[in-house]
């Protein structure tokens, strides 16, 4: 954390520390146990995924190849070729008439003596005991080649390999497996061209055998636990800005991102070049990570899958794109065929794919949005003719409007009008702001009509510094403030229907966009504060609100606490955040007709708001937990300095 960061840290709880001084004396917390607010949507707290920071390529799908198929813009990226008898024309890159994947390479040897080497994104993390599956699309022009892939570390040592005799005429897909004998964070592949002849590789894969389920081909295992681990109500993907596009040929299509991989067509990333000051021209998507594995992803963790789609409209901090109204109808097709390809019969074009791939019972999507940040009268527009469309033929996938990129100013007061009078289902809104403003918005919604639109808290995080910053840490007192800020959204769980924390996932070698829930490097990742307190609220979402006051007011910064009370089958949950430098004891009254029994305190807590997690220090700030006894139906709850505290107990 910088200076800068520190001191604004320090002001920000002296403030609220200031403000809440003239409450110091009042004490009496009260939750009426019998007395239910409203129902908390299962979908409450969920998860946000865009393929940003290297998320998906070099994140989330285990792909250990860089440029697996030669389709980056400069297609020899990542790779290097070499070797005594490497000549002028030894290794060509050709254009197929493959649309989807047009380029390949043809490599041309006379006696061995040739060799290509794969870089990985930052180096390929390679553990000692995995098997790794190499594979690679051939075909042989003139017969004679045999290849030897090996694992390299940085000096070139050998951690493991195998050969492969390509055989057959015509295009073939081989596979060899071996195990590596030795961990390296920094590896390299290396493919070995030996004999004399020529041939055509395409589609140089590796992955290692520990993916998620053991799949082939499948997700990272480690960052697919940190998700299973929070069981979120729901996943939104693919994002983000890069639904958008910077211009609309390059938004996110998923129809080019379903089917066999060597036919997803790879597409540069837009955070490949948004950032002059944090480039990555080697930032592609290849779609292995398609919405089919999104789909099965949001299965495997018993998520809502949650898909958002482009409404037309390219990025509008970039070129602003339109589609004109007489040329929206492919789109509109596009997210009807969705729920076609989600939900639809085996019997049907699209339902027939999901099948193919694996899949042939539904996905059950119940929801999608139309539209990231888009704003203004032209997004109102199209989204009209996405409503009808998809209202008409599927009256009961719920959509998610835009509220544009802020949470208030004109763009927002238009859109959310607008979306209200239009009966919009859920709206999106975004708060990538100050931990200030998450502690004074805890009682955003206390207010806000419950009817006819609910809120998606659809992207926030805490900025340390500033949106965009550099500077911009995963701290205790960021996270501290949106647990406080989280206290109001589940309080007002009769309006606020999902949240979730943005961005996902960053890989600490090549990130855009900080700061993130989930770091990760080649090998090893690590959750944040923020990560423990969205996890804290996840698992103990409960199933309805309950009234938690202090002298009869909701709890949202007096006395510098924040809180809510909720039931779920069995237990009264308790959840709050004493944002003050001093430890906080407070006697809780539970009003109901039922006893308390022996349950848990969870604390989250850090002394130090300038705390951050790391590789090192994965659980510098983490949960804690503890027993926790009732006397009769008070509480008693001792409260850490700056601790977000969760109370479990049964009621009998
Ligand atoms: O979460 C990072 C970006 O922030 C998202 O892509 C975009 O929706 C928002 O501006």
């Amino acid at each position: 954390m910088t200076i800068k960061n520190a001191i604004a840290c320090l002001l920000t709880l002296t403030n609220i520390a200031l403000m809440n001084a003239a409450h110091a004396q009042q004490k009496r917390l009260v939750v009426d146990a019998d007395h239910i607010i409203a129902p908390i949507q299962p979908t409450m707290w969920g998860v946000f995924f865009e393929d940003i920071n290297f998320g998906a390529d070099g994140g989330l799908y285990a792909e250990l190849v860089k440029n697996r198929s030669f389709e980056f813009t400069k297609p020899l990226m990542g790779w290097k070729t070499g070797g005594a008898r490497l000549a002028e024309g030894s290794v060509l890159v050709v254009k197929g008439d493959n649309p989807k994947n047009p380029h390949y390479i043809r490599v041309t040897a006379a006696d061995g003596g040739l060799w290509l080497t794969n870089e990985g994104f930052r180096g390929m993390g390679i553990k000692q005991d995995v098997r790794y599956s190499f594979s690679v699309m051939y075909r042989q022009t003139q017969p004679g080649i045999k290849l030897h892939v090996t694992l390299i570390d940085p000096q070139g040592k050998a951690l493991g390999g195998a050969g492969l005799s390509p055989e057959g005429m015509g295009w073939q897909k081989d596979t060899v497996s071996f195990i590596a004998g030795r961990t390296e964070p920094r590896a390299s592949l290396k493919l070995d061209i030996e004999g004399a002849g020529q041939i055509d590789l395409d589609m140089i894969s590796l992955f290692p055998g520990d993916t998620w389920k053991n799949r082939p081909g499948g997700l990272r295992s480690d960052m697919v636990q940190w998700l299973a681990d929070m069981k979120p109500g729901f996943i939104r993907f693919p994002g983000g800005c890069i639904v958008e596009g910077f211009n609309l040929d390059n938004r996110y299509q998923w129809k080019k991102t379903v089917g066999p991989v060597e036919d997803r067509q790879v597409e540069i990333n837009r955070w490949n070049i948004e950032f002059a000051h944090r480039p990555t021209p080697d930032y592609f998507q290849t779609h292995g990570l398609g919405f089919f594995e999104y789909f099965q992803l949001a299965e495997d963790i018993g998520a809502e899958p949650l898909p958002i789609l482009n409404c037309g409209m390219a990025c509008q901090f970039n070129s602003a794109e339109l589609a004109p109204i007489d040329d929206i109808a492919p789109y509109i097709q596009d997210a009807l065929d969705l729920v076609e390809f989600a939900n639809g019969d085996t019997t049907t074009t699209w339902g027939k794919l999901r099948a193919s791939m694996g899949h042939p019972a539904s996905f059950h999507l119940h929801m999608m949005g139309v539209g990231n940040e888009n704003w203004g009268p032209q997004y109102i527009e199209r989204l009209k003719m996405f409503t009808r469309a998809l209202k008409t033929r599927y009256p009961d996938v719920r959509l998610v409007n835009s509220s544009g990129t802020d949470p208030e100013g004109n763009r927002y007061d238009f859109l959310n009008d607008t979306l209200r009078a239009m009966h919009a289902d859920l709206i999106d809104e975004h708060y990538y702001r100050k931990p200030e403003w998450f502690f004074a918005n805890a009682r955003r919604y206390d207010n806000y009509p419950r009817s006819p639109s609910h809120v998606f808290a659809g992207e926030y995080a805490a900025q340390s510094d500033h949106t965009v910053s550099v500077d911009n840490q995963n701290c205790w007192l960021t996270a501290l403030s949106e647990a406080a800020f989280m206290t109001g959204l589940e309080r007002n769980a009769a309006v606020v229907s999902m949240a979730s924390y943005a961005p996902l996932f960053a890989n600490a070698d090549a990130w855009q966009w900080t700061p993130d829930l989930i770091w990760v490097n080649s090998l090893q990742s690590y959750g944040t504060p923020d990560y423990y307190v969205q996890q804290l609220f996840s698992l103990n979402k409960g199933k309805a609100v309950v009234p938690l006051t202090l002298d009869g007011q909701s709890v949202a910064g007096q006395d510098s606490l924040y809180a809510t009370a909720c039931l779920d089958e069995r237990d009264l949950i308790i959840k709050v955040v004493n944002a003050s430098r001093a430890q906080a004891t407070r006697v809780i009254t539970v009003d109901t007709r039922k006893r308390l029994g022996p349950g848990t305190l969870t604390v989250l807590q850090s002394d130090d708001l300038n705390a951050v997690n790391s590789f090192d220090q994965p659980a510098r700030v983490a949960p804690r937990e503890m027993p926790f006894i009732p006397k009769g139906r008070t509480l008693t709850l001792a409260m850490r300095p700056y601790s977000l505290n969760v109370v479990r107990v049964p009621l009998q």
